[in-house]
């Protein structure tokens, strides 16, 4: 292997306000991963431009990437690339995305809690005990549901292994064809109606690429099937808002079409007072928390990439800007 010449600075460039990515932590973590490297915060006036060699992002300001002319990476700190995606002038080199098992098994946890919320009523049951009513419902049992996960990537495929070892009936949908054991998987625009009405929870895990957008509307949401015990299906999205046409989901929900929605993610984030998705009786609403990243694991994944790469091994889980994921 070539070794590359070492030094330049890692510069981290943070823009969220939520409570997981508080600049500084990310900066004491990766200071405390990285060596002798020098590690910035951005903005900071102190540094040339020209010393950066690497970029640690989430959500970076369009543009603010091109200032780096020595700019051998970017390390996106989450596994959805779709906000770097939409900078035109993002710098020629490597993106390199997060897939790591601590990401993966929280958004596995989330899927699971959720799939398991709509198969075991709780949000009846819920209701039930506001209303101090004893009447429990027929419970069938997970081999009676076949979850559908659209996205058999990094995150779907594990999600997907997990639910089938708790008895239920796997599905996925992917892009190309995949081989997952256990789980019966579609591909293309060819397969999604076999796949749709095979499915009776459909959990989607897709990434946010000009293909995706809007996929998850009426047309969709009409073929899945409606001959399970749930009565009508369910859908779970984690994956992001601008995959779901939010206006068909609370249509479909009032008519019948759907039975309940967990939903992670929205156009708008975060949601207005004035959403439905706040109070429908049939929508769980959680605030883009399924799967954090966390400051820890991805310091250190992105601070080994880092090392690999200068001593001439290659990146890993390098985004393919022709697909956007
Ligand atoms: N809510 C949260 O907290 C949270 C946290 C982390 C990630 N996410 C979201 O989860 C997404 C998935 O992450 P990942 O790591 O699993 O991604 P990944 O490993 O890149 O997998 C993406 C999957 O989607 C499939 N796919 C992409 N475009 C498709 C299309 N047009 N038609 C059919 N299938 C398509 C891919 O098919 P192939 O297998 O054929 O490539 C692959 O199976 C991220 O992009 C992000 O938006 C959300």
């Amino acid at each position: 292997m070539n070794q590359r010449k070492t030094s330049g600075a890692l510069a981290v460039l943070i823009n969220s306000t939520s409570q997981n990515w508080l600049p500084a932590r990310w900066k004491e973590r990766f200071d405390t991963v990285c060596g002798d490297r020098p590690v910035v915060l951005l903005p900071d006036a102190r540094l040339d431009p020209k010393d950066v060699h690497y970029a640690a992002v989430w959500k970076p300001v369009p543009g603010e990437l091109k200032a780096f002319a020595n700019l051998r990476a970017v390390f996106n700190l989450g596994a959805g690339v779709d906000a770097l995606m939409a900078d035109d002038s993002l710098p020629d080199v490597p993106l390199v995305r997060v897939a790591v098992p601590d990401l993966t098994n929280r958004m596995t946890e989330y899927v699971v809690l959720h799939v398991l919320m709509h198969h075991r009523q709780e949000l009846y049951l819920r209701q039930s005990q506001r209303e101090k009513v004893w009447e429990p419902r027929y419970q069938w049992p997970a081999s009676a549901i076949t979850v559908g996960v659209m996205g058999l990537g990094t995150l779907g495929a594990d999600a997907a292994s997990v639910l089938r070892r708790l008895g239920f009936r796997a599905a996925g949908w992917s892009r190309s064809p995949r081989t997952l054991e256990g789980i019966t998987c579609f591909h293309g625009a060819g397969q999604i109606d076999a796949f749709l009405r095979a499915t009776d929870i459909l959990v989607c895990l897709l990434p946010l690429t000009p293909e995706t957008h809007g996929i998850l509307n009426r047309d969709v949401f009409a073929k899945l099937n409606r001959n399970s015990p749930l009565g009508a299906p369910v859908l779970i999205n984690a994956g992001r808002g601008a995959l779901q046409n939010e206006a068909d989901i609370l249509a479909c929900l009032n008519d019948g079409t759907l039975g309940g929605v967990s939903l992670d993610v929205f156009v708008q984030e975060p949601q207005p007072a004035a959403s439905r998705f706040w109070t429908h009786p049939k929508v769980v609403l959680t605030p883009h928390n399924a799967a954090d990243t966390d400051a820890d694991a991805i310091s250190a994944y992105v601070a080994g990439q880092i090392a690999r790469f200068e001593a001439g091994g290659a990146l890993e889980n390098v985004v393919d800007r022709s697909r956007g994921y």
